[in-house]
């Protein structure tokens, strides 16, 4: 199969609009959402997606809200065109990147250099980590934003690594939903991570 230069698209708008393009062509749509910074098992999750689609949309979008403001968003990695020059080196390719600048709603108290969702701008306070999980926030919240709507997997955020890291899985399950709902994917892959995610 043909190699092939993956469209760039960041706009949330622009995104839908090319999905529901594509659907009314007939083509099936296959999501891998990431956070960047390209592996081999990102590698084996696209070839996966490629068995039961038609066209493969890789979402590239580190997301704040997974992210207590003690954790390790200002120094998570990102190489973009590495990550595009590997997608662009698979064989039967990668029809669209999607990078959105942010996904969430930074309202008029927000800092402005936030919008920028990868742009690693959350600080690290070790007092938030150790705040009791009913006061828990994430680098959306820290920043005051206009954000308020969360998707809440209510039993199993509780337990285990949730005990320690209170604000990920509404985090994830929040992003994860926001990337469905744009996208709209017939399918999407994820890798098997760890028990409780
Ligand atoms: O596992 C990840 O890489 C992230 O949690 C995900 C699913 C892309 C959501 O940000």
């Amino acid at each position: 199969m043909a190699k092939r230069d993956p469209e760039i698209i960041t706009d949330k708008d622009a995104m839908r609009k090319w999905s529901r393009s594509m659907r009314a062509q007939g083509k099936s749509i296959g999501l891998v959402p990431t956070m960047g910074y390209l592996h081999q098992g990102h590698i084996s999750l696209v070839k996966e997606a490629q068995k039961h689609s038609d066209l493969i949309v890789v979402s590239i979008y580190a997301n704040p809200g997974q992210f207590a403001p003690s954790e390790d968003l200002a120094t998570y990695p990102s190489d973009f065109q590495g990550d595009i020059e590997k997608l662009r080196s698979l064989s039967g390719g990668v029809y669209v990147v999607f990078h959105p600048q942010n996904l969430y709603d930074y309202g008029t108290n927000g800092d402005e250099s936030g919008k920028n969702g990868s742009s690693n701008s959350c600080s690290s306070r070790d007092d938030k980590e150790t705040r009791g999980e009913g006061s828990a926030v994430s680098c959306i919240e820290e920043r005051q934003s206009g954000h308020e709507t969360w998707v809440r997997v209510e039993r199993l955020e509780k337990g285990m690594c949730g005990k320690r890291r209170p604000i990920f899985f509404r985090g994830v399950a929040t992003v994860v939903t926001k990337l469905f709902n744009i996208v709209e994917p017939d399918i999407a892959i994820f890798g098997k991570k760890d028990y409780q995610q």
